[in-house]
């Protein structure tokens, strides 16, 4: 297709207008590009799927054609997923979660480096990964001086327009043009230059409401309409409300006993349904007053959560919201934008901020084990689900740590509590409490005896408690129990018959 027009900002800055699929053309194979999007949100659109088209075209003709890819997390099906078919990704950092890139992960077909969220605007900053070639970055708009207005989520796209040697902006219609309002952009200076970060309450901003871009790095645009996309997350099933409800009654307690204080502290949660059910939980608990969120994604619930008073107003990197959902917020601009600020997720998931504002997080993980150690990203240690994404930042810093999981997958045939975890995202140094649908562990000041009885007996399925108890016992002693021989008994289990019960 030829290119569609002009763009004039001024006699210096006349942008091409470049349809998807000439801007695809202007990347070459084995380039290293970021693309915008935390989530779904504020992904770039339209060249990713002219990028797969052109990509298999060339492997057709047997010409190789492969890219390094980033986002700020994952990002998105026409990136993550249809990329991934199309067979453009060769490199991949920090985050995904698409069924097509993960299996070629798994086959060892596309490197994937799983990444601490908050980590990467900092090694692009530094160079870590070479040079950046290309950034494809959806905006509302773009100026003559190069001021570029994000769209629905800040992640890394701010130091990829930075960086990047040459820029496509995706100028998308659809979103609101006031979402500037809710942008606060900053880039910390390298160390040591770097000063405390001036973020005392979690809507405080510091930075501009806009992106930079040296504008004779713009190539050109690509004009586009189109909503993000977001699926809506479905309901919590049985185990996330009972995981919920043990939440709700946990925190409430921790309010009564003066640990937590009667203006409550911020909350970050995980995506997802558990996350859902403990905030739905919080919102109509008559004793949790108004709170406020220091988060990396806002989902759909927050937002009714918002209009209805309870949530006083959210920090985050990426609007996670249902289109039917981003509307309703697109229609009130005058009462959302100041209560939410974007940021990028340097930022949004920084450990400085998280420690000093006492964020209380709530993640989920695939596995634990009886001393607290948790497994967010691997099954079996071996078969990527997703990434440890920004639980890590969050996790390690909190005021308060807690990890949830259902206490079984698969019908039971699988117990999410084990007496090793077959893969390490977060130390027993890092969690305090730990909840399955079974029960809330406290964990705070407990030695690792007191630990692994109270996980034992509080979170594991009924039907792996004696297993896991004899596995205690029958253990070399130390400071901690362990029979190297047997830790993974269960895993191993599972991968022979199918199920980590007996036969
Ligand atoms: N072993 C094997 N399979 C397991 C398992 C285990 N210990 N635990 C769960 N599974 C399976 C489930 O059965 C399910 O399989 P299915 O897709 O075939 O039905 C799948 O893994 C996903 O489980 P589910 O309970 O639906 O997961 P979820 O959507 O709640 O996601 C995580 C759980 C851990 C994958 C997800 O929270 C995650 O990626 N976390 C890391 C990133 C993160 O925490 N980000 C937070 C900051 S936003």
């Amino acid at each position: 297709m030829p290119a569609t027009g002009t763009r004039r900002f001024d006699r210096r800055h006349t942008l091409p207008v470049l349809s998807a699929e000439e801007a695809a053309a202007r990347i070459p194979n084995g380039a290293l590009v970021g693309f915008s999007g935390f989530t779904a949100a504020g992904a770039a659109k339209a060249v990713p799927r002219a990028l797969a088209e052109r990509a298999k075209a060339l492997h057709a003709a047997g010409d190789p054609f492969r890219l390094r890819v980033l986002a700020g997390a994952s990002a998105g099906e026409q990136i993550d997923q249809v990329l991934a078919e199309a067979d453009v990704i060769a490199w991949r950092a920090p985050f995904q979660s698409a069924k097509a890139l993960r299996g070629r992960i798994n086959r060892q077909e596309c490197e994937f480096v799983d990444m601490h969220l908050s980590h990467l605007p900092n090694m692009i900053e530094a160079g870590f990964f070479g040079d950046l070639d290309v950034a494809v970055v959806e905006a509302v708009d773009v100026t003559s001086d190069g001021r570029v207005y994000l769209s629905t989520s800040s992640g890394a796209t701010p130091s990829f327009l930075r960086h990047a040697k040459q820029v496509i902006v995706e100028v998308n219609r659809y979103h609101s043009k006031r979402l500037w309002e809710m942008h606060d952009v900053a880039i910390l200076s390298p160390p040591p230059h770097r000063h405390p970060i001036p973020i005392n309450r979690p809507l405080d901003k510091l930075g501009t409401p806009f992106a930079a871009v040296d504008p004779d790095r713009i190539v050109g645009v690509v004009e586009t309409n189109e909503p993000d996309g977001m699926p809506a997350f479905s309901a919590s099933d049985e185990a996330g409300l009972a995981i919920g409800e043990h939440i709700v009654a946990f925190l409430v307690e921790e309010m009564r006993a003066g640990r937590i204080p009667r203006e409550f502290l911020p909350l970050q949660a995980g995506v997802g349904n558990i996350s859902n059910a403990v905030m739905a939980g919080l919102g109509a608990h008559d004793e949790v007053p108004p709170f406020v969120m220091y988060t990396e994604v806002l989902q759909d619930s927050q937002i009714e959560l918002m209009r209805a008073g309870k949530l006083r107003g959210a920090s985050t990197s990426a609007l996670a919201l249902s289109d039917a959902c981003m509307r309703r917020v697109y229609e009130d601009m005058d009462f959302f934008a100041p209560r939410i600020v974007l940021r990028p997720q340097e930022l949004a998931n920084n450990p400085e901020v998280v420690r000093r504002l006492g964020v209380i997080g709530i993640n989920t993980v695939l596995e634990m084990d009886i001393y607290g150690m948790a497994n967010s990203t691997h099954l079996c240690g071996t078969q990527l689900m997703n990434g440890i994404g920004g639980s890590g930042d969050f996790t390690r810093n909190c005021y308060l740590s807690i990890l949830v999981a259902p206490s079984v997958a698969k019908q039971g045939a699988i117990s999410t509590v084990v007496p090793m975890v077959s893969h390490v995202d977060h130390t027993e140094h890092d969690v305090q409490v730990l909840v399955t649908e079974q029960g809330l562990a406290d964990l705070r000041g407990l030695g690792p005896m007191e630990r692994a009885r109270t996980i034992i007996d509080t979170c594991a399925h009924p039907s792996y408690r004696d297993l896991l108890h004899g596995y205690l016992g029958a253990s070399r002693m130390g400071h901690f129990r362990h029979d190297l021989s047997e830790c993974f008994a269960l895993h191993r289990r599972l991968l022979e018959t199918g199920s980590m019960l007996p036969q």
